[in-house]
């Protein structure tokens, strides 16, 4: 924008403010004085137009459907990096060299044990707890297990806290799913990358020896790696807003976790799993994608339309290989996969996703593959909290580091009842 002033008339008078350009991306208006200088409110519920901060961790190009860590594109990380280096690289700015990469293995493998009195908490939940209200509540507690960490003022704790968060992550999501089939918890191994030691957590039992299948070592990595991070998505500002008050480490993921439980958000790929078993067979898709088009009825294609990515999600790219590959390795041959597939040809050739640039986004395979490795539906937005983890620290990390950091407190256009004088219950 060649403009460095946007200009404001309002009331019959002219008020002007800086506009800020970042490395790439639309410029932004800055109006933080815009009420001291007019008395007037911005309006922009869900955030359409809206940045609520300054970031320098992932960008997004929803038109042209890129999504960069630190300025590396998702597809080459995907490809060629691992869960544990993009955790690094979102934590700390730039990609490790070997030696730093295999000091942060360690330091995460050795923070994956839980404090022993953590499992109790377990058995206060019924068995057929969903096991996102136990992450809810266990990710929550332990802020009350590690108050050498809590400290959010010092660097060092904060980067303790970071680490405890993305280590014990696994270990707490393993155990949720554990206590949903009644099988005893298994300690994590420090001989195994993070990924397998999960997979060994989840699908192990302590009776024998568990194989950790290398194709489906890689595909759970590959897919923590494309849920790592996604810029100021709703958990991840929920738990911008909860730290903005000076929240524990601990409590704001419980928060950011308690967010992305939503079907519009982590949700959707539990969601839309079961709408692919729901549509069953490829002749039954036209009569779904008329529903989807039907404004009378409130069913939407799940995995379908993001508010940012007004093309093809570059994640959903990576995901559609991924399936691929774990149903070639566990030689699986199930019609939802052609489903899927026609599904997503038959929408995209459809007016109506062309008109409103609705594209299959993250959550479309990703049940599907999750489900082919073994996991239940409840698991799959675990998952997601588990790997968005890393992201959520990281951007909570940045927040704090910001000296020009303030506690979150939106306004509001005011429509409820003017002041009136409050009548005796027996006046009315
Ligand atoms: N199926 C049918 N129509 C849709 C869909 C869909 N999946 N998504 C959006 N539309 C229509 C919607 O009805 C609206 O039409 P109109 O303009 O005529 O009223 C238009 O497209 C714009 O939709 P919107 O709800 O105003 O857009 P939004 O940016 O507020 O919502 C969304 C984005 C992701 C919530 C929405 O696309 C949706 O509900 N998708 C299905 C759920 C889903 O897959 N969520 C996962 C999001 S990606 C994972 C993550 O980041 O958490």
């Amino acid at each position: 924008m060649s403009d460095t002033t946007a200009k404001l008339t309002l009331g019959g008078a002219d008020t002007s403010y800086a506009v800020r350009s970042g490395s790439i991306g639309p410029d932004v208006i800055d109006i933080r004085k815009l009420y001291a200088s007019t008395g007037a409110f911005t309006f922009d519920p869900g955030f359409m137009s809206t940045a609520a901060c300054e970031s320098g961790l992932t960008y997004i190009d929803g038109d042209e459907g890129v999504l960069l860590h630190r300025g590396y594109p998702i597809g080459q990380l995907a490809e060629q990096s691992s869960f544990m280096e993009v955790s690094y690289l979102l934590l700390n700015g730039e990609l490790p060299s070997k030696d730093e990469l295999a000091a942060f293995s360690r330091t995460i493998t050795r923070h994956t044990m839980l404090h022993e009195q953590l499992a109790t908490f377990y058995r206060g939940f019924r068995r057929d707890a969903h096991p996102m209200a136990i992450m809810c509540g266990v990710v929550g507690a332990l802020s009350a297990f590690y108050h050498d960490s809590t400290d959010i003022a010092d660097p060092h704790q904060r980067m303790v806290a970071s680490h405890r968060l993305i280590a014990k992550m696994p270990t707490i999501a393993a155990m949720a799913y554990k206590y949903s089939i009644g099988q005893p918890f298994l300690y994590p191994r420090n001989d195994l990358s993070y990924t397998a030691n999960f997979l060994r957590m989840t699908f192990g039992v302590p009776a024998e020896e568990y194989y950790v299948d290398p194709a489906i070592e890689r595909a759970m990595d590959r897919i923590f790696i494309l849920h790592a991070d996604h810029e100021q998505n709703a958990s991840t500002s929920t738990v911008r807003l909860a730290g903005s008050s000076g929240a524990n480490p601990f409590a704001c993921i419980a928060a950011g976790i308690a967010c992305l439980w939503g079907p519009a958000h982590g949700g959707a790929n539990e969601a839309a799993l079961n709408m692919l078993r729901e549509i069953g067979r490829p002749e039954r898709i036209p009569e779904f994608i008329a529903r989807a088009k039907d404004k009378n009825d409130p069913f939407r294609l799940m995995g379908f339309g993001h508010r940012v990515y007004k093309n093809y999600d570059p994640r959903a790219t990576v995901m559609q290989q991924t399936l691929r590959e774990v149903f070639e390795a566990l030689k699986i041959n199930d019609p939802v996969f052609d489903v899927a597939i026609q599904l997503e040809e038959m929408a995209l050739n459809d007016p109506y996703f062309i008109e409103k640039k609705l594209f299959p986004n993250v959550d479309f395979y990703s049940g599907v593959i999750l489900s082919a490795i073994g996991f239940p539906t409840e698991m799959f937005t675990v998952l997601f909290a588990l790997a968005r983890t890393v992201g959520w620290v990281a951007q909570w990390n940045e927040m704090i580091s910001d000296p020009e950091q303030k506690i979150g407190r939106p306004r509001q256009l005011y429509t409820g009842p003017v002041q009136r004088d409050y009548v005796p219950v027996d006046k009315r």
